[in-house]
């Protein structure tokens, strides 16, 4: 989809569909007064009259624009003026584009960034728009033999008025369509099947990724062998009940001025379906069980995002991948395994399997000397009784590192919450019989998975994200989200930037 920016006049602006917010109250936006102006004052007559409703998220298309060259009017509800932040702005973009995606039109001209939201400039807004209209035109259609027609929508024009930053607006557009493409093909993978998204299937999607990046992008893979010469038990424990083969999965992008720059380090769980093991799940809804690698999906947007922005920092992505199986040989309650920290871990539930993953690939990570390392995972149900389904838990053992990522996920609108990780949770994981046990009782289960962790990222700045609650859609919208692809491109665009200053202080 192409995203041109323009500062050209609404009044004048031939398209298939010009889109139009509009306050419950008080006076038209800019774009909205001129197209008033010219037109017999058509859109203050809808408000009068009843026929819209400036109710924030409510649209009406208008199928004809009289004295104007647009073909028709998308008007587009705010609400009310004074609670428009950051929530109702894209409540409001999502709403138009879900509706414009149903047309079938080719070209739109919208007119959002007039909007005002405090504190966020026109590169702001134009990100969000672009992120949106890319979110609304996604389909996931590869397995109906006859799929609906896909969202004809191509071409978007960002209408900027006198005075609004062209350049910034054009620099949001291009991230907000990088994050876009991120977030779709974070949500691909997730809402793949578990037959056909396997660990090594995952690996593959890496190294068509390093394909496709011209260079950018190197990987390495290790498979099950390399895997156990390294010592990684743990994360092999976990898929030795199943016939489909562990991968370590490790991507490198050094985009960076210096190549001796540290990176910053992210770290997806990859658990391609988890029946929860011998500790097998219940069968209700079990199926949703394949978007438990959703970390992994996540790491691979952010990577797909950050060879289309190519921001100059360096990256590892690790992606620990294995599918988590009941069978003979499967790890069973009461297992002591040997982690590649050299922690002995007693396995007292094999449903408890991504923190298996997790420790050994967040001590591989300890061999880049990382500026901060972000896990991001599924990791418990409890996160969705904690936080429900609108924010990423969020653990961390540095609190500037924790503020970074607050402030990314509230840029980005992919909000997380932080929880503490205070030294009281660890004795939770107290083992009668190795160094630490793999689960810390029902009393906060997202603490005590980040307990766990902790204990093996003691090298470095880390975060952890628990994205059970935020990474997919359950009921009749089921389906990945692609979060948290927003949050961590915001966040690596901020190291960036950080970056940039210290080097200018330095010279
Ligand atoms: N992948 C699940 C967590 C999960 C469950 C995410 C439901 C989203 C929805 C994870 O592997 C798991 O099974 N965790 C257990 C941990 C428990 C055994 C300590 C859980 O949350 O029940
Ligand atoms: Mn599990
Ligand atoms: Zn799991």
């Amino acid at each position: 989809m192409e995203f041109p920016v323009k500062t050209a006049n609404p009044v004048k602006t031939e398209t298939p569909c010009l889109v139009i917010p509009v306050f419950k109250d008080g006076d038209l936006l800019p774009a909205a007064a001129k197209i008033d102006d010219a037109s017999e004052c058509l859109i203050q007559q809808l408000i009068e009259r009843g026929d819209f409703n400036a109710k924030l998220g409510n649209v009406q298309m208008i199928p004809f624009a009289p004295g104007l060259p647009a073909d028709r009017l998308l008007l587009v509800g705010l609400g009310e003026r004074a609670k428009c932040q950051e929530g109702a702005f894209c409540k409001a973009v999502d709403a138009a584009f879900a509706h414009l995606a149903q047309m079938s039109i080719e070209a739109a001209a919208v007119t959002l960034t007039d909007v005002p939201v405090p504190d966020r400039d026109a590169g702001w807004k134009a990100h969000k728009i672009a992120e949106s209209a890319l979110r609304a035109s996604y389909r996931f259609t590869q397995f109906k033999s006859e799929p609906a027609p896909a969202p004809s929508l191509a071409e978007v024009t960002l209408l900027i008025s006198e005075g609004d930053d062209t350049d910034a607006a054009s620099i949001g557009a291009r991230h907000g369509r990088a994050v876009g493409d991120g977030i779709n093909l974070a949500r691909t993978l997730g809402n793949l099947p578990g037959n056909v998204c396997t660990p090594r299937y995952l690996a593959a999607e890496a190294e068509r990724l390093a394909s496709e990046s011209a260079g950018a992008l190197t990987t390495e893979i290790l498979d099950e062998e390399a895997l156990e010469a390294l010592g990684a038990h743990s994360l092999l424990s976990v898929g030795r009940g199943s016939e489909e083969p562990s991968r370590l999965i490790v991507m490198r992008y050094d985009g960076a001025d210096d190549t001796d720059e540290s990176p910053h380090v992210l770290v997806g769980k990859g658990i391609t379906f988890d029946t929860g093991g011998i500790s097998l799940k219940p069968g209700a809804g079990m199926d949703e069980m394949k978007f438990d690698m959703c970390g992994a999906a996540g790491v691979f947007g952010t990577v797909a995002s950050v060879l289309a922005i190519k921001p100059k920092i360096n990256l590892v992505a690790i992606v620990a991948s294995a599918e988590n199986m009941p069978d003979g040989r499967a790890t069973k309650p009461g297992d002591i395994i040997q982690t590649l920290k050299g922690l002995s871990v007693e396995v007292l539930n094999t449903d408890a399997e991504g923190r298996l993953v997790l420790c050994d690939a967040l001590t591989y990570a300890e061999r880049f000397t990382p500026a901060s390392v972000v896990d991001i995972a599924t990791l418990t149900g409890a996160a969705i009784i904690a936080l429900g389904h609108h924010a990423t838990g969020l653990l961390s053992n540095d609190d500037d590192l924790a503020l970074d990522l607050l402030d990314a996920g509230e840029t980005a609108w992919d909000r997380a919450w932080h929880l503490p990780l205070w030294d009281e949770y660890q004795e939770q994981l107290d083992s009668n019989f190795a160094d630490l046990a793999n689960i810390g009782g029902r009393p906060a289960g997202t603490i005590t998975a980040g307990c766990f962790l902790s204990r093996f990222a003691t090298q470095y700045p880390w975060a952890h994200l628990d994205i059970a609650g935020t990474a997919w859609n359950s009921g009749s919208q089921k389906g990945a989200t692609g979060r948290p692809v927003g949050l961590l491109t915001r966040y690596l665009l901020d190291r960036e930037e950080e970056l940039r200053e210290t080097t200018i202080e330095g010279e």
